[in-house]
């Protein structure tokens, strides 16, 4: 770790039920997790008044997604200004499930950033390749792409956070090495410096996504460029997440 304070986001993705979110609440709430440290969780959208309400202030509230604009006849869509109205903090945006599953793509994904960040919530911003694309030797060529998008869209990094998932380690149980992402983290502070400026590679959080858990984070933490993860199915256990919480080196 190095840039900044140390960033954990819990995406609890399409998961949970009212009990057993309860019950991961309480342990979150119980959970001991280090001062220095920006936690945030995310929990399904119709969840998230729950959650509001029974979790600590300790922990932010993020959104897995937002519509492009402002609120209005988009069916199945949730507006930045209902995250924020039911206390979000943060949104995840270019998610690799969002994209792939989903088919959302580089230009859409940009606007939707830029206009929540002119609303005023934080941007969990992915980015990541997929098994072939790496195999091919496009990791670097994939990742500047897509964060390309995100920089050519949004007018200001202050409140980005910069997430590589590697899509072949998401769900897989294959984590990246300490050392494959500590590369692409490297690739993706030197791509803001020569394209955004000195002062956002420096400053801007780059997190580590995809098979994070209580038994490989200490060692992805120890990275020079990696400033926290965003957790998937270890972020259903409150203990281990606090775990990876304080990994913080
Ligand atoms: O956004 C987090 C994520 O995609 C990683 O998921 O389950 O591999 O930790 P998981």
């Amino acid at each position: 770790a190095g840039s900044g304070k140390f960033f954990v986001g819990g995406n609890w993705k399409c998961n949970g039920t009212k009990d057993s979110i309860t019950k991961l609440v309480s342990d979150l709430n119980s959970a001991s997790l280090e001062a220095d440290v920006d936690v945030v969780v995310s929990p399904p959208f119709v969840y998230i008044d729950q959650v509001k309400s029974s979790l600590s202030d300790r922990i932010e509230i993020s959104g897995q997604n937002s519509w492009v604009g402002k609120g209005g006849a988009f069916t199945g869509e949730i507006s930045v200004e209902q995250l924020k109205d039911i206390g979000c903090k943060w949104v995840i945006l270019g998610h690799s499930e969002r994209r792939h599953v989903i088919g959302e793509v580089d230009e859409f994904i940009g606007k939707k950033a830029a206009y929540a960040l002119s609303e005023g919530l934080g941007v969990i911003a992915c980015i990541g390749e997929k098994l072939e694309e790496r195999e091919a030797g496009k990791t670097f060529d994939v990742c500047f792409q897509q964060l390309k998008a995100f920089a050519d869209a949004v007018p200001s990094w202050d409140k980005v956070v910069v997430a590589y998932e590697p899509v072949w380690a998401i769900g897989t149980g294959k984590v990246a090495s300490p050392q494959q992402a500590q590369e692409v983290h490297v690739a993706v502070r030197d791509w803001l410096k020569k394209n955004v400026s000195e002062e956002v590679a420096s400053k801007t959080r780059i997190i580590y996504g995809g098979s994070v858990n209580g038994g490989n984070c200490a060692e992805l933490a120890k990275e020079e460029d990696i400033d926290g993860f965003l957790v998937g199915g270890a972020s259903l256990k409150g203990p281990e997440f606090a775990t990876i919480v304080n990994s913080v080196t």
